[in-house]
């Protein structure tokens, strides 16, 4: 226990912003790619869930662009990362299907905190957006449409 109140104090001393990725210690600590987050791990997916056509959608943030993809029917686009222990972690997307634009905030820690899965410690949590003709839905998990969903946004 010592040792790990020892970890988490280096980790902080050792990092000015509040993410920690894939450091050998937490590989050997925890074996695995997961990484160690002072305060939240998260994963954020992105699914078209029911427009056949293709739609594209271009996830940024202040410092990170991921890209403009093409997602297919029920293909998801996901990325992971630690949140700021200053809770200022912000994703927003563009998404595009024929001649329709829309852009929102896809992470902030207002949406994680109502809509995705709740903190515990250790716990790595997800924020699940369904892409559908009708709109835009977050939730917690992968379940069956409609249960666990909150509509957020209409095209
Ligand atoms: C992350 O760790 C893996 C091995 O666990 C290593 O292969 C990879 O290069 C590391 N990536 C970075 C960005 O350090
Ligand atoms: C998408 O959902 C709408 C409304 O529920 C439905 O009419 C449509 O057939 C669905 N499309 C696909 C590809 O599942
Ligand atoms: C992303 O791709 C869509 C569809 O091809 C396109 O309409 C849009 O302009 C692209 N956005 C950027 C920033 O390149
Ligand atoms: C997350 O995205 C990667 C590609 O970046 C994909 O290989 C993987 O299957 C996705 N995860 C899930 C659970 O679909």
């Amino acid at each position: 226990m010592k040792s790990l109140v020892f970890f988490f104090f280096c980790l902080v001393i050792t990092t000015n912003t509040s993410s920690i990725t894939n450091t050998s210690i937490a590989s050997s600590l925890f074996n695995t790619k997961t990484k160690i987050c002072w305060y939240g791990y998260w994963t954020v997916f992105i699914y078209n869930d029911n427009i056949s056509d293709h739609i594209s959608v271009h996830v940024q943030s202040g410092d990170d662009d991921l890209g403009n993809h093409t997602l297919a029917l029920k293909d998801n686009e996901n990325w992971s990362f630690c949140e700021a222990i200053t809770l200022k972690t912000l994703y927003y997307a563009h998404f595009y299907w024929n001649s329709k634009t829309v852009f929102f905030d896809v992470f902030n820690d207002d949406l994680s905190s109502r809509y995705c899965t709740p903190w515990k410690i250790f716990l790595p949590r997800k924020c699940v957006w369904l892409v559908r003709e009708d709109g835009f839905y977050l939730g917690d998990d992968i379940t069956p449409f409609p249960i666990g969903w909150t509509k957020l946004h209409d095209w």
